[in-house]
């Protein structure tokens, strides 16, 4: 179970203002953390004492919350008090807690509240996705792995028949690719045409395919500019190859994760035979040197490690201690 918090304000002590700002900020919640209904365990709200005509939780229940117990309280009057604000708490059972501040509340608990951006880099095999995973579960936030987008890039190639060596051709394949990226319990799903490709776009074919067409200008600026706006709407943690030096050059946190060629591929082809693949050992380094070589020696954003990020060699690491560093060199600087 976890606990969301929420807060927005209101314009005016009027039942319409009321109903339509808790409305929008359950919404909100519900969106972010990917809430259905029977995962609500209890609302708790309380509101400025000068918020007085109407009962946020009865703007709750007729928002649609009328199958958990909802509970509203005043708060007392406190000089210098944020005017006209709606607090919730609210518990559910989902994976992440990603907190809520709509309108003037944005200004309390920044500590929260503020964007928080994470960029780990890194080549195949680093870890990178893992620990994201992880870290974003840690401190509530999503985790948006970058690699999937040009992943479906490339799938949308293979199935549309689009040489993937056929850089115009991509280009005005991806001008109009429907490509969104959803959440379900705290987990990324890739959706290519209103299809969960989650799945699809691991295959081997499509991991050499999505190197290539991530050399592509028009590529990269698309999923650039979908990862950017991503990053602007949600507190997140963004891996991929450039972000730290082009995405989000101003991320507050930036890691780079790498490791020996051997040991990321001896990583991936565990990864990969637990999940039933035959590949060899031999094929899958030999893969990783190439699509490495690609991926840090192409024109546009090459895979660079950022003059600040935190370089971290994992050759030698396994993943909680890892991840235990990060958190550490996080939470030092939040
Ligand atoms: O991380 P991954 O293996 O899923 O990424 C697939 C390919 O996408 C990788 O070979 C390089 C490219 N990529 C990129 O160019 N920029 C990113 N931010 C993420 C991935």
């Amino acid at each position: 179970m976890k606990a969301i918090r929420g807060a927005t304000t209101v314009e005016r002590d009027s039942p319409e203002f009321i109903k339509k700002a808790v409305g929008e900020l359950l919404a909100e919640i519900g969106r972010k953390n990917n809430l259905l209904s029977d995962d609500i365990v209890c609302a708790i709200f309380s509101s400025t004492s000068d918020i007085r005509s109407y009962y946020p939780a009865k703007a709750a229940r007729e928002a649609g919350f009328y199958r958990c117990p909802l509970f509203s309280a005043l708060e007392p009057p406190i000089k210098g008090s944020l005017a006209r604000c709606i607090r919730v708490l609210i518990l559910a059972e989902c994976d992440s807690a990603v907190h809520v501040y709509m309108n003037e509340a944005v200004a309390l608990r920044g500590d929260i509240a503020a964007r928080f951006n994470i960029a780990i880099d890194g080549p195949a095999g680093s870890g990178k996705s893992t620990v994201a995973d992880i870290l974003a579960k840690r401190f509530g936030v999503l985790h948006l792995d970058t690699g999937a987008m040009y992943r479906a890039c490339a799938l949308k190639c293979i199935r549309d028949g689009v040489s993937v060596n056929d850089e115009s051709a991509v280009a005005a394949m991806v001008e109009n690719i429907d490509l969104k990226i959803e959440y379900a319990g705290g987990a990324q799903k890739t959706v290519l045409d209103g299809k969960d490709v989650s799945a699809g776009i691991r295959r081997s074919d499509v991991s050499m395919a999505a190197s290539l067409v991530s050399t592509y200008g028009a590529v990269r600026e698309k999923m650039v500019a979908l990862q950017r706006q991503f990053a602007a709407e949600n507190s997140c943690i963004l891996d991929g190859r450039d972000i730290g030096t082009n995405v989000l050059p101003d991320a507050r946190f930036k890691f780079f994760l790498t490791a020996s060629p051997e040991v990321r591929a001896q990583r991936r082809w565990k990864e990969d035979y637990a999940k039933g693949s035959k590949e060899p050992y031999r094929q899958i380094l030999e893969d990783m040197k190439r699509r490495d070589m690609q991926d840090s020696t192409r024109a546009i954003a090459p895979l660079k490690a950022a003059a600040d990020a935190i370089v971290l060699d994992t050759s030698n690491m396994n993943i909680d201690e890892v991840v235990s560093i990060m958190e550490r060199r996080i939470q030092e600087k939040i």
